[in-house]
């Protein structure tokens, strides 16, 4: 049986982006082999967060996953730092990792550009992700394409401590999603869609209200060609917008195009708007069921003891092939 692990920082309520590009597919991955899904809060904390703020982020992400279909009985659901081993393993990996290697990643130049200064969690960041993943012996890492090369460092990091201390870790592989692998943002859409993006007209909330979600999609960027086509290129905007509605309707991009042919984009926007709201609504009234309740609090406290016995096991194994502490008896 395939294990799957895959993370999501608690910066905010998920957009779209986030929802298509990999909470999507969790719910099918349950099914499909040993699943288990983190709530990265110490990722968070490499740009600075509100400590009230994100303590009910992290309630809200808990209560999103098990909204989008994450069911407990069958997926470990927990938060990465009630379990210590992740930091534990985060620190040996960094010292396996090269400065030259994070200073490269796209998403450290991204978030340190322009800023005087950014704290070393944001370089070292990369390290910890590859912990989180390798500690439970990951076959598959379902990811939104941003993540790509993080997936890379980790598969490098792994064959890199497997080759100077020992096997130790499975080479885990990325899944990117069939479609919405990169949801743009709908005010410049050759950019991601980003939970921390400023500019709220920008990103779709899983969580915005039906009224919300038209304005936003009203005013959405497009062209001024006035027909609806799907091209990247030349029609970033209306390309995401059809991505997103194919998304979440399961409708393939073709039929949707025939869908608002002869049409203008009055009315593209409005049926994009509505299978929108179609399909958020019913996630939204079971976070609502969830997100005061106690299951959210039991349902965490298992997930941390179940990847707890996991990690540190792996910890144990790691510290042992570099040499920490006493040896293995
Ligand atoms: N625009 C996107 N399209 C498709 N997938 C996306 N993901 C993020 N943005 C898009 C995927 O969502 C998962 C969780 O991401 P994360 O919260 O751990 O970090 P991120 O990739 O940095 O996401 P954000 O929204 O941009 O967060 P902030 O603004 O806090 O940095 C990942 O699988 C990611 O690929």
């Amino acid at each position: 049986m395939k294990t799957i692990f895959s993370g999501v920082q608690p910066t905010g309520v998920i957009t779209l982006g986030n929802y298509i590009g990999a909470l999507m597919q969790f719910p099918t991955l349950q099914d499909e082999g040993n699943a288990i899904y983190c709530i990265v809060d110490q990722h968070a904390i490499t740009v600075p967060q509100d400590p009230k703020e994100l303590q009910s982020n992290i309630r809200t992400l808990a209560a999103t996953y098990l909204a989008v279909g994450i069911d407990p009985n069958k997926a470990t659901l927990f938060i990465q730092s009630e379990v210590p081993a992740h930091a534990q393993a985060g620190w040996m990996l960094q010292c396996v990792a090269t400065i030259g290697e994070l200073e490269r990643m796209t998403q450290f130049k991204d978030k340190s550009d322009g800023k005087e200064s950014v704290n070393a969690g944001l370089l070292t960041y990369p390290p910890l992700m590859a912990g989180d993943i390798l500690l439970y012996n990951t076959n598959i890492v379902p990811v939104g394409e941003d993540q790509k090369q993080h997936i890379e460092l980790t598969r490098d990091l792994a064959e890199r401590f497997n080759k100077r201390f020992g096997e130790v870790f499975v080479i885990p592989e990325i899944q990117l999603p069939k479609a919405g692998a990169r949801i743009k943002s709908l005010q410049e859409p050759t950019k991601k869609m980003s939970k921390s993006d400023p500019n709220t007209k920008a990103t779709i909330r899983l969580l915005d209200t039906p009224k919300q979600i038209e304005k936003k999609i009203k005013s959405a960027v497009t062209d001024s060609d006035g027909y609806v086509a799907f091209d990247e290129t030349n029609k970033p905007g209306v390309s995401n917008l059809l991505t997103i509605e194919s998304a979440v309707t399961g409708l393939d991009i073709a039929s949707l195009v025939k869908k608002y042919e002869g049409l203008g984009y009055g009315a593209f926007k409005e049926g994009v708007a509505t299978s929108l709201i179609e399909h958020l609504t019913p996630v939204q009234e079971r976070f609502n069921e969830l997100i005061h309740s106690d299951e959210l609090d039991r349902i965490l406290d298992e997930g941390a003891q179940k990847a707890n016995a996991i990690a540190s096991k792996t910890v144990k194994k790691m510290e042992n092939a570099m040499g920490l502490g006493r040896k293995l008896r």
